[in-house]
């Protein structure tokens, strides 16, 4: 691991690269910091989403996220999946690589969702185990993402955020703290939030998602199709106090919007994050100060 590279840069506000941006951003690259991109829709050996995002590269930083590593899985990992990353990584040069503490998929079937995993130390162990050798392979360290959540396992000994902690603790690689995750997974399970930012070990985190959500009724779910909630902006507040500015990205997937108003949600992350990061001590609200006080406790 000693050649790995340490440091993630960090590249300001961005957006997800989606297809339906295409014409907009290769006609007048607009001003925007980064784009991320779901790494398994470019992990092929041609065509025109390849080619979109090699012109893309040469005027952003790209960041590759992806979501069929599986890295929780019990099936062993997937050597024809990690090469092709690589490949790709090799061809773009992302800023860094990312994917989900999750499972997707097991006994060779893909189920197309971010699962949740047990909470446990055999977890811990075997997870931690499979992002080392994943990191060995990609010779780089990559970054987890905590995932949205809809259901408990009875046998879970530990809270999601010492679980997060232990793994990428023990992985040494980074955290992907996507922040409307925290808010959702929180109302769902009846957690804090607060208490979630407060255990997350800030030298770990290198990017910060937010998204939109909707209101179920009696749950909340992580569906990447609205502008980010006032209680998330709140929140992605806390959690720049805590941990500093960190590159972050608008996520939306479903429903999208004009190009412009993606470039507005990045602006105002832009925004909060400068003035919450520039006020200091001074400006923080309560909630905030007793986060921080209990963490140097
Ligand atoms: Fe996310």
């Amino acid at each position: 691991m000693s050649n790995m590279p340490t440091e993630f840069p960090s590249l300001g506000c961005g957006v997800g690269l989606r297809t339906k941006h295409y014409g907009d951003i290769l006609n007048v690259w607009p001003a925007v910091d980064w784009f991320e991109v779901i790494s398994e829709n470019f992990m092929v050996a041609g065509g025109r989403p390849l080619y979109v995002l090699e012109a893309v590269r040469t005027h952003y930083p790209i960041v590759l996220h992806g979501v069929s590593l599986s890295i929780g899985s019990t099936d062993p990992l997937r050597r024809e999946y990690l090469t092709r990353l690589k490949d790709l990584a090799r061809r773009v040069e992302p800023a860094w690589i990312s994917d989900h503490l999750c499972w997707t998929g097991v006994a060779g079937h893909n189920l197309h969702d971010l699962l949740p995993l047990p909470y446990t130390e055999e977890a811990v162990a075997h997870v931690a185990a499979r992002v080392q050798q994943v990191q060995d392979f990609l010779g780089r360290r990559i970054l987890l993402e905590n995932v949205s959540t809809y259901l408990e396992y009875r046998h879970s000994t530990m809270p999601e955020w010492e679980f997060l902690t232990a793994v990428v603790e023990r992985a040494d690689c980074g955290i992907l703290l996507d922040i409307n995750n925290i808010f959702v997974s929180a109302f769902n399970h009846g957690f804090s939030p607060t208490e979630y930012l407060r255990a997350v070990p800030p030298h770990r985190v290198h990017q910060f998602h937010l998204a939109g959500y909707s209101d179920k009724g009696s749950f909340l779910h992580d569906t990447h199709d609205h502008p980010v909630a006032d209680a998330v902006w709140e929140l992605y507040a806390q959690a720049v106090r805590r941990c500093g500015r960190k590159s972050t990205l608008i996520e939306w997937d479903d429903h999208l919007p004009s190009f412009s108003v993606l470039q507005a949600e990045a602006a105002h992350a832009q925004r909060l994050a400068a003035v919450t990061h520039h006020a200091g001590t001074d400006a923080r609200t309560d909630a905030a100060a007793a986060v921080d006080a209990d963490y140097r406790a």
